[in-house]
């Protein structure tokens, strides 16, 4: 159930089903589903419980997929809840940067771009959290992370840095996780064309640097086209990695759900 764009989040959903031998029903809008027509997202998630062994759902509404997994009986996997969380794509994520260093301990990471809206970031800093990792996030004043992530953090001992230079990091860090400023949130288009520019990483600021760039893509302004071709490029890598990823989390899901053992 897509009801925000979506490439390679539900390309790869679908790709990932059908390798395992399964198939896929969906839809792509509110406006190709009785949605339009005024019915609710609950009767609709119902409709796609009885059609379906797990729902996969992005919705421009934080808390969406959490509100469906409580009402039906299948996995529900959130394919990115707003500017909430977006959890199976840190997971490929994490699974890009293990492939690449072979563990995730002590690597010297830096988030950049969105923090405030961007939920790839939100997901991925909780999940960082949980390995022995410096953590840098880099964004402009106005587009930080937001306060109740930076408490959970902490309540968890999780050390993070904060950093609005980019060139500050640079030098010292592991992985630039880099992301989309993301236009479709803010209240006030003035606002983002203030910083819609903030950070733009190109192949001369990487010479002589030993890092990799991720994004989870897609990206606008963040990741000039001539470090597409350089040593530092992940972010392919990255959006391939989704289909063994995601393969493995339906086969998962779908394997311990109760109604087939
Ligand atoms: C991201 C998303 O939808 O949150 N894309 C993705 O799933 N790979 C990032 C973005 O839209 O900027």
């Amino acid at each position: 159930m897509f009801f925000e764009p979506s490439t390679r989040t539900k390309l790869s959903f679908e790709t990932a089903m059908k390798r395992l031998g399964g198939s896929c029903i969906g839809i792509d809008s509110a406006a190709s589903s009785s949605i339009i027509k005024g019915e609710s997202i609950a009767d609709t998630a119902k409709m796609f419980e009885s059609y379906s062994d797990a729902l996969i759902i992005r919705h421009e509404l934080e808390g969406v997929s959490r509100f469906i997994s409580e009402i039906v009986d299948v996995p529900v996997i959130n394919a990115g809840d707003g500017a909430g969380q977006h959890p199976t794509q840190t997971l490929l994520d994490l699974y890009t940067m293990k492939k690449e260093f072979g563990h995730i301990e002590n690597l010297n990471v830096a988030l950049v771009g969105d923090l405030k809206y961007g939920r790839t970031v939100h997901s991925l800093s909780y999940a960082l959290g949980l390995f022995n990792v410096k953590m840098t996030f880099v964004s402009p004043q106005e587009l930080k992370m937001p306060k109740e992530i930076l408490m959970d953090l902490e309540k968890n001992q999780i050390e993070y840095f904060e950093e609005e230079h980019l060139e500050k990091v640079i030098d010292d860090v592991d992985i630039l996780y880099d992301t989309r400023i993301q236009k479709e949130r803010f209240p006030d288009e003035e606002e983002y064309n203030k910083i819609k520019d903030a950070y733009l990483i190109n192949k001369e600021m990487l010479e002589g640097k030993d890092l990799i760039v991720m994004h989870p893509l897609p990206r606008v302004n963040e990741i000039s086209y001539d470090v597409d071709n350089t040593k530092h490029n992940r972010y392919f890598q990255q959006a391939f990695n989704a289909v063994p990823v995601r393969m493995a989390i339906l086969e998962t899901l779908i394997k311990n759900n109760p109604k087939y053992i």
